[in-house]
């Protein structure tokens, strides 16, 4: 019903415009730079990454996933590289229908290829939905963080 594909250069202005509703922070112009740069390159830094996309009827996208491997995750083994949900979004009016969840078996499935033998993600602590739709498809909260900075 959702068609869930690998994401492709057009999709681009798509993507960055959903980056931008979920990382409200940065702008338009850097969420399409960091999209084109994953799309081209397969990579987010050195390590492996992709992009998947949720289209609806009309071929326009509703939502998108972006997992890579990372080295290490809390509480994953660390004998192997972890697949680590980096974004992951649905459109609101989109949502509850299941299509958050074909995008993370899309993900699942990258990883599996990627020889990961576990996933990894995280959510803010007061996003509580993005919290219980990781745990009904499987995720185990492992950790609560709060993040420090100071100038020096
Ligand atoms: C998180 C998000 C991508 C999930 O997408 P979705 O399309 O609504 O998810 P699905 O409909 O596929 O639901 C997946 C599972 O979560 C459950 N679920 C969905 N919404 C839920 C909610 N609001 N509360 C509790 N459970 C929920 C579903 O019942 C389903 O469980 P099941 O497989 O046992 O039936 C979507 O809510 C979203 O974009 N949120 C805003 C951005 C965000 O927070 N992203 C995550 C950042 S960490």
């Amino acid at each position: 019903m959702h068609p869930v594909r690998r994401a492709r250069p057009e999709d681009l202005d798509q993507i960055a415009a959903m980056r931008k509703l979920l990382w409200p922070d940065s702008p338009f112009a850097e969420h399409r730079a960091e999209a084109e740069e994953t799309l081209a390159t397969g990579r987010n830094g050195t390590l492996p990454a992709a992009t998947f996309v949720a289209e609806d009827e009309d071929c326009r996208l509703v939502g998108f996933i972006e997992v890579g491997l990372r080295s290490h995750a809390d509480k994953c083994n660390p004998v192997r590289p972890v697949g680590f949900v980096e974004g992951w979004f649905v459109a609101e009016e989109f949502r509850e229908k299941g299509i958050g969840g074909e995008l993370m078996r899309a993900a699942e499935e990258w990883c599996r290829k990627q020889r990961c033998l576990e996933m990894a993600s995280d959510a803010r602590i007061d996003n509580t939905v993005s919290q219980d739709v990781h745990e009904a498809l499987g995720f185990e909260i492992v950790d609560r963080c709060v993040h420090f900075r100071k100038s020096l």
